[in-house]
């Protein structure tokens, strides 16, 4: 699959003038279709719409810049341990994402943008599901001895 990233980044410019009634949109859809990780969220969503709008519009706008992107999506993915965020709920919000984008980019949404963003996700997703692993791993517990001890 091919991840054409003019076509984000265009995606992203259209999506920056019409605000947060994105995400506002994204989190009506989610919690509609996916009441289950409702929980997961604070009640109060002001700030975390315009979080993930933010970091929305850096993704999209730094999507060809992996020096960028990628230290940003492996902290992205740490901090999300202690939201209790599991890789299941990464295909949540993918799907949730694409549905809004489409609902929204209107006739801009094309196939090609279809398939780009599902790459771009599926990447972007496995990055911060990867650094969270990582940063879970039982080995980076070094276990404490009587030298430890002042
Ligand atoms: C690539 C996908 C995602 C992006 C870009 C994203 C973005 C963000 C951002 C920017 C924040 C603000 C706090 C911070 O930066 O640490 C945040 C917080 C949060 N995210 Fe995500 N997130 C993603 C995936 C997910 C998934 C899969 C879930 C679970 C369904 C989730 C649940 C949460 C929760 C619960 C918070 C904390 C809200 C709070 O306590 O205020 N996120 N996310």
């Amino acid at each position: 699959m091919s991840i054409n990233t003019a076509l984000i980044q265009q995606s992203g410019a259209a999506l920056q003038s019409l605000g947060t009634t994105v995400t506002e949109h994204f989190y009506d859809y989610m919690f509609t279709h996916y009441p289950e990780v409702r929980s997961l969220f604070p009640a109060e969503m002001t700030d975390q719409k315009l979080r993930l709008f933010q970091s929305l519009l850096f993704i999209t706008g730094n999507v060809d810049k992996t020096e960028a992107l990628l230290p940003y999506l492996r902290n992205l993915g740490v901090r999300h341990i202690r939201y209790d965020v599991r890789p299941e709920h990464y295909s949540v919000v993918g799907k949730c994402l694409l549905a809004t984008l489409k609902h929204f980019l209107g006739p801009a949404w094309s196939g090609e943008m279809a398939e780009s963003w599902i790459g771009a996700y599926n990447l972007a997703a496995g990055v911060c599901i990867e650094a969270a692993s990582e940063a879970m791993k039982p080995d980076r517990y070094v276990p404490i001895t009587l030298a430890d001890v002042p």
